[in-house]
């Protein structure tokens, strides 16, 4: 199901916490909204899930209008959601199996169904076989596969995403986002991921939008902003990503004015030492690494450039025109 956003506006008292928010998510992909803490990532997902009404602007599902519907109407269209929480949101005194038979028994569905489904669902996140096991004594990552089968429970067309790895280690997040990109697939589901961290969307989304203080600053496939992005605080997130990553190498913490960013073939070509040739540049690599994003390998490099001002601004503009991106350090 594709949902569009139209302009959407959310106050609380003098704060636009949601100001003018216009998006399309296409349907059968996941789309991740990445933000600082109180951009607004939570506030807009309550206003596309329909728990809360927007002050002003439009929320459609495929060409349904759903932010002004009637109760009974809402129950019914809220059928189509599903969500998963950082804090998964069990009933930890629930088994993993009554609590994914919950949104069934709601739905007053035949026992019998609810049985199967419910089997169904535990193989499905790879849980089968732990349908008795208590809440409590499940691992993090085990709680959320939990969470995620309850939350698939009714067959919904959206699955929201609301920081769903952050509490969980490196490690079992790669496999929740893993786990989440098969179900997306198998499903047809469309995903909106709501994320503070870069990994997520570089391991999970196709495509990213990127909340500011209630504003959308960068919106596009993830290989695009991970290539070249624009605004600053993109720019930052990705920074983040590229100190911490552990393919990226840093030799030095000192220097490094100017950083690369290579995009596929480029990567295999000797564009570096082309550079030095022709401009006289000397490269002072401080930082490289190769990461993969949605199967295009993506290169960066944290260098200086010298021996003076000149040739590093000859190194670079011949760089940009070989397709380069290149940011230098304000
Ligand atoms: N019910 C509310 N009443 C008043 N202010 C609110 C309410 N909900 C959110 N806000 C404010 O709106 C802004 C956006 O909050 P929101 O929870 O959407 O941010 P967020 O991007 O989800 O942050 P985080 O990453 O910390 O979860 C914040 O300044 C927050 O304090
Ligand atoms: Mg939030």
């Amino acid at each position: 199901m594709e949902i569009r956003l139209r302009n959407l506006k959310r106050n609380y008292g003098s704060l636009h916490a949601v100001d003018d928010v216009s998006l399309d998510i296409p349907s059968n992909t996941v789309y991740g909204i990445i933000g600082r803490s109180g951009a607004g990532k939570s506030t807009l997902v309550r206003l596309v899930s329909m728990l809360e009404k927007p002050d002003v602007g439009e929320v459609y599902y495929d060409d349904k209008r759903v932010d002004n519907l009637s109760k009974k109407e809402l129950i019914e269209e809220r059928r189509k959601i599903g969500m998963i929480f950082q804090n998964f949101n069990l009933f930890s005194s629930r088994s993993a199996e009554d609590n994914i038979a919950y949104p069934m028994e709601i739905c007053h569905m035949d026992k019998e169904y609810i049985r199967k489904r419910t089997a169904e669902l535990l193989s499905l996140v790879g849980l089968e076989g732990r349908g008795k096991a208590a809440i409590s004594t499940l691992s993090g990552g085990q709680k959320q596969r939990v969470a995620i089968a309850r939350a698939l429970a009714v067959n919904p067309s959206i699955l929201f995403c609301d920081e769903a790895t952050s509490a969980l280690d490196p490690q079992t997040t790669r496999a929740i986002l893993a786990l989440i990109k098969e179900i997306q697939k198998k499903m047809n589901l469309t995903v909106v991921m709501i994320t503070h961290q870069m990994e997520v969307v570089r391991d999970a989304c196709d495509r990213v939008a990127v909340l500011d203080a209630g504003h959308i600053v960068e919106e596009g496939t993830v290989s695009d902003i991970f290539s070249s992005p624009k605004s600053a605080v993109t720019k930052d997130f990705l920074s983040s990503l590229t100190t911490v990553h552990d393919s990226v190498v840093r030799w030095s913490k000192e220097g490094g004015h100017y950083t690369l960013r290579f995009r596929g073939t480029k990567t295999d070509e000797p564009i570096i030492s082309t550079v030095s040739r022709e401009t006289g540049a000397i490269f002072n690599i401080r930082a490289a690494g190769v990461q993969n994003v949605d199967g295009e390998e993506l290169g960066i490099m944290i260098t200086d450039i010298g021996p003076d001002a000149g040739t590093a601004e000859r190194a670079v503009a011949l760089l940009r025109e070989n397709g380069v991106t290149v940011e230098e350090e304000a």
